[in-house]
């Protein structure tokens, strides 16, 4: 058996009125790739913060190499060996590359001033190992957020560290990057360096991991060996409970009826002669690989983008969409895929958060009637089991998964009749993905026509009732749901015809 890398023992963490972490224990051994499976909130990320100096525990001690540590800040963690590839990237936006991967570590020069150009030399070397075609120069901002997860991946492993967190690496990678995360992933193994990998990606955990610890409700629950772990066996330990009729969809046997047509929409370089129709109640998938222009076209339809060409109706009736508000007052809501960027104010309550968009329902004689509103927010926390000790929590302070689910409560809150839904359920947990499925469901039983773009193949079989598959800007084909499957789907995303 090889050497014990990392213990943590009993570790305790509590926020005002969340009990993060309870008496936790985790050990990881050199050359391990040991999962970290659990519900959303169930104290994954603060866990490996506590590892990471981020957080310091209330109660437990951690030992590594043997020796007990105290980690009181990041900079003690990198000093033990210790690297966090976070859940939420925290590159600095209008830095370049190459200073993003030394920052605080900077290269000097003889006279002591800092060596861009070596700096710059050494990054592009990692780049190159790590294929990636992109100048160390290159402002973050002007990356796609997988490229910008990769950078986060690259200066991780370029620390040298001999612990290596990974929360929730794979988000926002394609197939491509995911299939070169694990191979970096196995060569790191070889030499000896011990990785903990965070994910809801059951197949990913059973592909990658050896190990696999399941925490629920801030407890550890149980490490089994991933060779001997069944998927049902996991998603008891993490639920608590089993967890059957996962994809809950009775297919919609929806009419011709257009609820919102596209004729020829196209944006310079990125949309070309767009045409599809939305039929009402029913569940169109997008799929696609990132960069087909899946996002970009919904950014079009909700007027945070504008388009040169095409035109679209709702209900028959020409519409132009100059901004999003146009887009809501024609009963379209947006939820992107980018909560941070796009979405959450991280900085304001639950509460906030969900009522933003349909505040002026709640007033009256020119007050916020707060007996309203807070029914309405209850409605949603419960709705979806938002994790949080209170609606005024704020939403920084919730989980990834979580946070997730307060973007789709607000769009919700709106009563939408198109409901535009961008990777709905990423970084989302087994639980909270069943029921955002059977929102779905019932929505558009309801008559509300979804558009759901999706990266994750099941997802997208299992929802949708026709499925649009993008390739370089254009829709290639539209499926139906007695003609699509998973090889069919490829065929068209990589461009087939
Ligand atoms: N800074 C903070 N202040 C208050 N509460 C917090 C803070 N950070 C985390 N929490 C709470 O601690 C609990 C555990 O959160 P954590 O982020 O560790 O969950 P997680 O397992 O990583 O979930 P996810 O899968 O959604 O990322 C949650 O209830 C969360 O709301
Ligand atoms: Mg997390």
């Amino acid at each position: 058996m090889s050497e014990t890398l990392l213990e943590m023992n009993k570790i305790t963490k509590r926020f005002p009125g969340v009990y993060a972490l309870q008496s936790v224990d985790f050990e990881l051994r050199a050359g391990e790739v040991h999962a970290l499976l659990g519900e959303n909130g169930a104290g994954k990320s603060t866990l490996m913060k506590v590892l990471g100096g981020i957080h310091t525990p209330d109660e437990g001690k951690i030992h590594i190499n043997g020796n007990e540590v105290s980690i009181l800040d990041v900079k003690d963690a990198q000093q033990h060996g210790i690297s966090i590839i976070h859940q939420e990237i925290v590159l600095v936006p209008y830095l370049s590359i190459a200073e993003n991967i030394y920052l605080g570590r900077e290269i000097l020069n003889k006279a002591g001033l800092i060596d861009l150009d070596k700096m710059v030399e050494n990054s592009q070397e990692f780049l190159r190992d790590f294929k990636l075609e992109i100048d160390a120069r290159t402002h973050i901002k002007k990356l796609t957020v997988a490229q910008q997860q990769m950078i986060e991946i690259i200066k991780a492993v370029s620390f040298e560290s001999k612990i290596i967190v990974m929360d929730e690496p794979t988000s926002s990678l394609t197939d491509r990057e995911v299939d070169f995360l694990f191979k970096t992933i196995e060569n790191l193994k070889k030499k000896g360096v011990g990785i903990v990998y965070i994910s809801h990606r059951m197949n990913e955990l059973f592909e990658i991991s050896d190990m696999i610890t399941v925490m629920r409700d801030g407890s550890y629950i149980g490490t089994v060996k991933t060779k001997e772990a069944t998927n049902d066996q996991l998603i008891s330990m993490m639920v608590g409970r089993e967890l059957t009729n996962y994809y809950d969809r009775s297919y919609s046997s929806s009419t011709d009826d257009a609820v919102m047509e596209v004729i020829n929409l196209s944006k310079k370089g990125i949309l070309h002669d767009i045409n599809f129709k939305l039929r009402k109640g029913e569940i169109l998938g997008f799929s696609g690989l990132v960069g087909a222009g899946r996002s970009e076209l919904m950014k079009c339809l909700f007027g945070i983008d504008t388009f040169e060409r095409g035109e679209v109706s709702v209900n028959g009736v020409k519409i132009v969409i100059k901004n999003p508000s146009h887009a809501i007052k024609n009963n379209i809501a947006y939820v992107p895929e980018n909560r941070k960027e796009e979405g959450l104010f991280l900085s304001k309550p639950v509460n906030y958060n969900i009522t933003i968009k349909i505040l002026h329902q709640f007033i009256k004689f020119f007050r916020v009637d707060n007996y309203y509103e807070d029914n309405e927010v209850r409605n949603y926390i419960e709705e979806l089991s938002i994790r949080t000790p209170s609606p005024y929590q704020v939403v920084r302070n919730l989980s990834g998964g979580n946070q997730q689910k307060v973007l789709i409560s607000r769009w919700l809150a709106t009563k939408p009749k198109i409901l535009i839904l961008d990777e709905p359920t990423r970084g989302v947990d087994v639980g909270a993905k069943a029921e955002i499925y059977s929102i779905m469901n019932r929505l558009s039983k309801e008559g509300v026509s979804i558009i759901m773009i999706s990266s994750e193949l099941p997802e997208i079989m299992n929802m949708s009732d026709r499925v649009a598959v993008m390739y370089k800007g254009k829709i290639q084909k539209i499926l139906d749901r007695e003609s699509y499957s998973q090889e069919k789907i490829m065929y068209y995303a990589t461009g087939g015809i």
